[in-house]
This record gives structure tokens, sequence and C-alpha cells, in this order.
């Protein structure tokens, strides 16, 4: 997959945004070339209660140590910091229901609320690194859960609202969690999702939590365990309340976020305290380049890396307002992003490729209705854009006078690893490239073999050297975490991903080189889906693959093998549905499910997932020579071919990627 010419094809330099590149290389040169002096001013963007002694320990790769004795506090950074200063009744979140109220925290008001629960938490016995599961959707008490955590050193996993009661009582077992705070439901779309149930259906199956924090947002009827559940507003009564900051090492673990790999167990990628403040903070100032009066809009949701490094921590260390929409962007009319940018006068907006090509569907008539004159800078995520999403973003959103800020990392990474600076000098853009490299990420790009690749040609995306944002660990896995990203390619990082560097040096990131999905921007295991399907009584195999969707990136197929006796009718698919988004999550239920009686596998066994994707996006299957039953790749093209009749779609013709 090479860009097209029309993808490479940069925008004129505009004088509007191009800035003074000099500064970005030569900050990006004396990154790579000092990295001690580097970090020793930079790690000065946030407070430390002690100074490293260190700034880089690698004594022990891959486990790189950041700023090592140095000690901080993220709660403190973010707020007690700020409300010393003119930022104390500054609007740090501007929140906005789905069904339009608004709340207005400032800096001073959130230190209050943090402070009240921390205070709460320490008297349920929460002590410093104990886990506690944060299972919330986006209302104020997301981010005052996550800071409190913070203040007191516990390690919070925010676990996505859209996860089912298997996910969850999965990351519960992991980290072993001793408290859940969750919400009676959340708003999505104009409906109710019931969150507190699927928490106790989760719990069925845990051991370690001893008490759940409720959060009444719908007033659901929810039912209360009597010594374990508790609601939070009768927990947080009492009025203020000062807690000190714990003092954490800067290479303490901060949180845990589950993320998919190539197994069926979600990674827990842990990151520290020290190196991913310094990290968020400065990526964040870096590319979006925003200033004090800024209302700052990550459209992500808080659950997602997206959302803890740059709804919460970055924008709260460096001082900004930020919005906080609770619902659907398109709920209740289409509009509704256009108008919260219109009302609140956003200026810097950062959502996914995923969030424009929806928009984009609806038409011009929704954005023309708004006044979008305050946008300065627009940014995306998640996923490669592609140059037609990223041409209307640019002309109808911002006006053809916003840089696209891509920004490429991942959850693993803690920022943005590679993304065009704003605030240290623009190249001139080329849609669907994010352009350079961060100030102390060192890229290249390999072949199979671990050779750097010819400029333009494809390869894997490699990171040489360690960054102060990168994750510690993979929580109870310290050997998966070694072995899954720095044995291929000489302790360098590997990131799954697939790249081009072009003549002019862009970086474009392709998309996942593994078996991870990316769905509308969220990252899926095909293989949790696999084993997901083949836990029920009525499925045998099970082989899922992504197949190219022009709004969503990707789309969930699965190829099913039913055990004998079963019926393979309709009833059989939605009953397979409802179990995924019971057990995985309404995120993870397949688009298509196609039933076989064979699926492709080799002589040992194994299923080959990639020739059962190959024949049904009719692309050529590659290397079959150990294919054992080929009556099976049959059976897959009859049974595409079966559904586009009757469903009316394209079927393999249309699959075929752009
Ligand atoms: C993909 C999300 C191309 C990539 C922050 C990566 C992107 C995965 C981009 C990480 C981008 C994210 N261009 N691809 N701008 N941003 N990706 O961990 O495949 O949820 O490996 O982190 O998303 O997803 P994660």
């Amino acid at each position: 997959m090479k860009p097209s010419q029309e993808d490479k094809a940069a925008l004129p330099v505009d004088e509007v945004y191009h800035t003074a590149l000099e500064t970005y290389f030569d900050v990006h040169r004396k990154s790579l070339e000092n990295p001690e002096e580097f970090w020793n001013e930079h790690a000065n963007i946030v407070e430390w209660y002690r100074k490293w002694d260190t700034v880089l320990d690698s004594s022990n790769p891959p486990f790189y140590r950041w700023f090592k004795n140095g000690r901080i506090n993220l709660s403190y950074n973010c707020l007690d910091r700020n409300i010393k200063n003119h930022r104390r009744n500054k609007a740090a979140y501007i929140w906005i229901g789905e069904d339009g109220s608004e709340k207005i925290v400032t800096y001073h008001g959130l230190l209050k609320r943090v402070n009240s629960l921390a205070s709460a938490l320490k008297n349920l016995g929460i002590k410093k690194g104990d886990r506690i599961i944060i299972y919330l959707p986006m209302i104020i008490e997301a981010p005052v859960a996550m800071l409190a955590a913070a203040r007191i050193g516990a390690t919070f996993s925010f676990v996505f609202g859209g996860y089912g009661a298997g996910a969850l009582s999965e990351r519960i077992n992991d980290s072993g969690a001793k408290l859940v705070i969750t919400a009676d439901g959340s708003y999505r779309g104009g409906k109710i999702v019931e969150l507190k149930k699927v928490v106790d259906e989760a719990l069925q199956s845990t051991s370690s939590v001893e008490n759940t924090i409720v959060v009444k947002r719908t007033d659901s009827p929810v039912e209360m365990v009597e010594g374990r559940d508790m609601w939070y507003h009768e927990l947080i009564r009492g009025g203020n309340v000062f807690v000190e900051p714990e003092s954490m090492d800067s290479n303490d673990p901060l949180f845990i976020l589950y993320t998919s790999g190539t197994t069926g167990k979600p990674k827990g990628v842990v990151h520290s305290n020290g190196g991913y403040a310094v990290w968020v903070a400065n990526t964040l100032k870096w590319a979006f380049d925003p200033k004090e009066d800024d209302r700052w809009w990550c459209a992500a949701d808080i659950g997602w890396v997206t959302g803890h490094s740059y709804i919460v921590f970055a924008p709260l260390l460096l001082g900004l307002t930020s919005i906080l929409y609770e619902g659907s962007i398109v709920y209740p009319a289409p509009d509704r992003m256009w108008e919260i940018i219109d009302h609140y006068g956003i200026n810097l907006l950062y959502t996914s490729p995923t969030a424009i090509r929806t928009l984009m569907k609806y038409g011009d008539a929704y954005t023309k209705n708004h006044d979008l004159s305050s946008l300065r800078v627009l940014g995306s995520v998640g996923e490669p854009i592609n140059p037609s999403a990223w041409q209307w973003y640019y002309r109808n959103i911002g006006g053809g006078k916003c840089p696209i800020i891509d920004t490429y990392w991942q959850t693993e990474t803690g920022g943005f690893v590679i993304s065009p600076s704003a605030g240290l000098g623009l190249p001139p853009l080329k849609p669907g490239s994010g352009t350079f490299p961060m100030p102390g990420i060192d890229p290249v790009i390999l072949d199979r073999n671990g050779k750097e690749v010819k400029p333009g040609e494809k390869g894997y995306f490699v990171i040489r050297k360690p960054w102060p944002g990168m994750f510690l660990t993979l929580h109870n896995d310290p050997e998966r975490f070694r072995s899954t990203y720095f044995e291929k390619y000489n302790g360098g990082y590997y990131a799954g991903d697939y790249a081009i560097r072009d003549e002019d040096g862009y970086f474009w990131l392709l998309g996942r080189a593994d078996e991870v999905l990316n769905v509308s921007g969220h990252r899926l295991g095909t293989i949790e889906i696999e084993n997901a399907l083949v836990s029920s009584s009525e499925i045998a195999e099970a082989a899922v693959f992504g197949r190219p969707d022009p709004v969503r990136g990707e789309v969930i197929v699965a190829f099913v093998v039913i055990k004998d006796g079963f019926s393979t009718d309709q009833e059989m698919g939605n009953r397979i549905k409802k179990r995924i988004r019971d057990s995985l999550g309404p995120i993870y239920v397949p688009q298509e499910i196609h039933f076989v009686r064979n699926l492709p596998k080799t002589r040992s066994g194994k299923i080959m997932r990639r020739v059962v994707k190959a024949v049904a996006l009719n692309q050529l299957p590659g290397d079959i020579s150990t294919l054992e039953n080929s009556v099976s790749v049959d059976e897959v093209k009859d049974a595409i071919d079966t559904f586009s009749r009757e469903t009316g779609t394209e079927g393999r013709k249309g699959a075929v990627p752009e």
C-alpha cells in the first residue's frame, strides 16, 4: 500500500500556518544529540518535590527508567499548582451533558472534588500502590476519580464504558483491583447504558473487589449490595477536606491501561508518573501550541489513552480549559459537534478520522449553519486519515486556515510520536502523513530482517531510543513486555505498524502489521473475538478479520463453524452477536457473521485466518502451500457471494481496499 500521487501532493505552503521550520529541526536534533541536557530542561514543565539523580537509567534495558529518584505528584501538578496562580478560578472543564446540561468546574472546584474523593478512598482503606478500576462515562467524576487516585498514589485502571462484563472482570482480575468506581448508567445517543448492572455481573467472577462506589447519573434502578456498594454523593458529603498529595517516585505506576495484542489476553500497559507527565505536557505544547485563553476539545473517550493523556493530564498540567462532552457527536442531530464549537468558541479541536468521515457523510449543510471561525488548530488521531477526509476537515471545518495535526501514537507510547509541531515550526502538510517525529523520538523503518528500507518503501515502524513517555512494563508480565516489543529489532521498540518514509523524509503510518483490528479508532484483537466465539457451546471454530470500511476504517467479519446439531440461521447469528455484546462489549460485535462447514487450515490444524481474509476480500491469498483442505476456500467464497446477493452489497468485489 504505497501512497498515491494524490496522497503525496503537498499542500501549497500556506502563509497562515507555515512557521519557522528550522526551529523544529533544531529542537529535534538537540533532543537526540544531547538527551540529558534536553530533558533536564524540559522536565521542568512540571514541578518536582525532589529533582532526579539521573535523567535516564538504561542499566536494565528495555526497562528504561526516566528521571530516576525524582519525586512528584500529578494531582498536585494538575491542581494545587494551578490554584496558586491566576488559574485558580479558571475553568478546568466545561462539561456538556448529552441532554444539553452544562457544568463549569474551575481548577479550585476540581481540587475540592478531588480532595473529597481522595479522602473517601483513604477512609475505605485504599493505599499507595493499590489498584482501583474506574468504569465511568464522560462525566466530571471520571477525571476526578483519576486525579484522586493519582493524589493518594493508587494505580487506576480505567475501563472504557463500551466494554462488557467479561472484559471488565478480566481487567479486575488481572489488576487485582480492590475497588471499582462506576455509575448507575450513562447516556449515549439518547439511550441509557446500565453500567452498574455490568459491574454486578463482572463481580460474580472476581474476588479482589471489596467496595464499589456508584455515581448517580441516570437515576436508573440499581441494586446496592449492603456493605459493598456505596453512593458516591453520600460518601463525599462532609465539605472541605485536604488530602496531602503522596510523594511518588518518578517510576511508580500512575495507571494501567489494557489494550489488545496478538493473543487473547489483553496487555496491561503500565505508565509512570514522572516521565509520562513530562511527555504528555511537552507533546501537547509542541504539537498544538495551545494559548492560555484557548478552549481545547479532545473529543475522544476518556477511557482510551487519548482521553487519559489529552483530556486529563496534559491539558491540566498546562492549565488549559477543556471541553468534556458526555454523549454522541450525532445526537440529537449531526451538527452537535459544530454547535458546541460555535457556542463555546473552541480554538483547538482534536478528533478521529472515523468521526470526521461520519460527519462528512451528512454533507456540508450541517457545518454551514455554524460559525466555526474560532478554530485555529485541528487534530486527528487513532487511525490513518485518508486524503479526502483530510481535505474535508481542512476546508469545511478549518476554513482552509487551520493546520491539521495528524498525531500518530499508541497506548504504549503515552503521547504523540509522529506529528507536525505547530509550536515549533510546521512543515508544508501532506494529507495522510503525520510528517516528522516529536523531539526525543528516533524512528526508523525496517524490513523483516532489520535492514532499513529505502525511501518510499513500506516496512515496520521502530523507535530506536527510549523516550520519557514510554510505558514501564506490562502489568504482571515483564517477559511479554520484552519479547513483544523489544526482541525483534535489536532492542528497538517495535510498534506493530507499517510505515513509509517518503523522499522528503515525511512519515506515513499505514496501519497495523499484526493481528489487531482498528475499528473506528478502537484497537481490538482478532483472537480475543475468536476466543469469545469458540467459548460458546454451539461454535466449533472461528476466524475473524477486518474488512476495510469507508467510514470506520475496518469492520469486523467473522467466519464460524457451527457444531453438528445446531442450526445456522439468522437467529443463531443474533444469538452470537448478543453473546459478544454481553461479554466483550458492543464495540466487538461483528458486522458480518458467515457460517461455513470448514475453515482453511494448515496440515497441522492451524486455522489460516490470512487465507480466509484474502479469499473473502478477493485478494491474492499469498502462500497457500501449507493449506490442507482447498474445498474450504470455495466455501468461504460461496458464503461471501451469498451474503452479498442477500444484502445487496458488493461482496468480494466491493471489499477490495481503495
Ligand atoms: C493506530 C491510540 C495512523 C496505529 C492513540 C496504532 C494511527 C494504533 C494514528 C494505536 C495515526 C493511531 N495515523 N495510525 N495518526 N493514530 N493509529 O493504542 O495502528 O488505541 O498502532 O492508541 O492506532 O491505538 P491505541
